[in-house]
């Protein structure tokens, strides 16, 4: 469970307390980026972590990259070699890339004893070792050996103990970087010490995937809007029908103990009021908007309706905080887009008047708040999946409690 530590982001040393002038500064980073045919499709991640090479650069030190790319589980496979980031880093940093084939041994040390001022190093997929997501302690020894400090930038990659993350934490004197001081403040900013009230707008499609998240943000947050294919798993464990909606029945009597526990804990749960339905699970499939309680039987609900919109936003109206994870709908398919781009539009306008202060994260809510044109407009932006999660849950991740020494 979280503890004071999980609060006290502040207490980690930064990049303004290291001295860096001449100095390998190992700085592990999430580059864990979207490519289609070798090209990256979206950027983001690299763009986030350039303040943190920039500030290594500006400080006279060296920036030697540390970071994972796929899930190649301790085998080379060419498709996920780093080295074809590296025009992507190039043009985000406006500096040379130089490439090492291999995070430790000879020639990484080499190549960061001979790194010229201004230049970057970026070291080949630390997960083509099986003893990385092991977190072997002679294989952390390894990539200690290729820095002098050590700099962790990877909020998205905290929730892994792996010898990148935590290993090598232990061997170098350690300071988060720029994005992960970000990440950790707009976290705390959301559910650490919130301004109140806090709303908590949680879709997407299992209740089972969520659960340890949702019992979390009971006890956490004023009002919490549940929506998404789990919310299906709510309206029918209150015996309502759901036709053939994506539903996990199973999950009823937890479903009703989160209820319960909502209820303990003064936190408002807010579920579709109105639904639309719809026979084909299909873009522009025929539909119809019906109260929560008349799903019929040959359909499935795909969105949360206008009225249940209307009653978000009345709650984000009175709300000085949200935190957000997951789409209210089917988003990817229009126009079952609609309850989540509403509220999202509604959130980014409040925040834009100064009036809320709005953090989102995690999986697929990134691309929906995109297509509702929303992501830009919104206080913080994670860019953590499953980190973002384990983190709303109330969990230490073991990448940010290495920092903590
Ligand atoms: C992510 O993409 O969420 C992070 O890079 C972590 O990747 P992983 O789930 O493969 O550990
Ligand atoms: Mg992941």
């Amino acid at each position: 469970m979280r503890d004071k530590d999980q609060g006290a982001t502040m207490a980690w040393k930064t990049l303004d307390d290291m001295d860096l002038a001449g100095k390998r500064v190992l700085a592990r980073v999430d580059i864990n980026v979207p490519l289609e045919g070798g090209v990256v499709t979206d950027a983001t991640r690299i763009e986030r972590i350039s303040p943190t090479v920039q500030d290594i650069l500006s400080k006279g030190g060296k920036p030697i990259l540390l970071a994972h790319f796929g899930r190649p589980k301790g085998v080379r496979v060419p498709d996920l070699s780093l080295q074809q980031l590296v025009p992507a880093l190039e043009a985000a940093f406006g500096a040379h890339v130089v490439f090492a084939a291999d995070c430790i041994g000879p020639g990484a040390v080499a190549a960061a004893d001979a790194l010229k001022e201004g230049q970057v190093l970026l070291l080949e997929n630390t997960r083509f070792h099986a003893e990385e997501e092991q977190n072997d302690p002679e294989f952390a020894k390894k990539l200690a050996e290729v820095g002098d400090v050590f700099c962790n930038d990877a909020f998205s990659a905290a929730h892994r103990a792996h010898a990148s993350t935590t290993g090598v934490a232990e061997l170098l004197p350690s300071c988060a970087g720029r994005l992960m001081q970000a990440e950790l403040s707009a976290l705390e900013a959301a559910l650490g010490e919130p301004e109140r009230p806090v709303v908590a707008v949680v879709g997407g499609a299992k209740v089972s995937t969520k659960l340890e998240l949702l019992g979390n943000l009971v006890e956490k947050v004023d009002q919490l809007v549940i929506g998404g294919g789990m919310a299906n798993t709510f309206l029918a464990a209150l015996g309502k029908p759901v036709g053939s909606s994506l539903c996990e029945h199973e999950m009823a009597d937890t479903a009703r103990e989160i209820l319960g526990k909502a209820e303990a804990a003064g936190c408002e749960i807010i579920l579709p009021e109105d639904i639309v339905v719809a026979r084909e699970f299909k873009a522009n499939a025929e539909n119809e908007t019906l109260r929560a309680d008349a799903c019929p039987e040959d359909a499935m609900i795909l969105d949360a309706g206008p009225e249940t919109v209307s009653r978000i936003k009345v709650a984000l109206k009175s709300a000085k905080t949200l935190i957000w994870n997951g789409p209210l709908g089917a988003f990817e398919i229009e126009p079952f887009d609609a309850a989540t781009v509403a509220a999202a539009k509604y959130a980014a306008k409040r925040t834009i008047e100064g009036k809320l202060t709005s953090v989102a994260g995690g999986g697929d809510t990134v691309s929906a708040l995109n297509r509702a044109g929303a992501a830009e407009d919104f206080s913080y932006v994670s860019t953590a999946g499953g980190a973002f999660l384990e983190w709303m849950e109330g969990k230490t991740l073991p990448g940010v409690a290495a920092l903590g020494g």
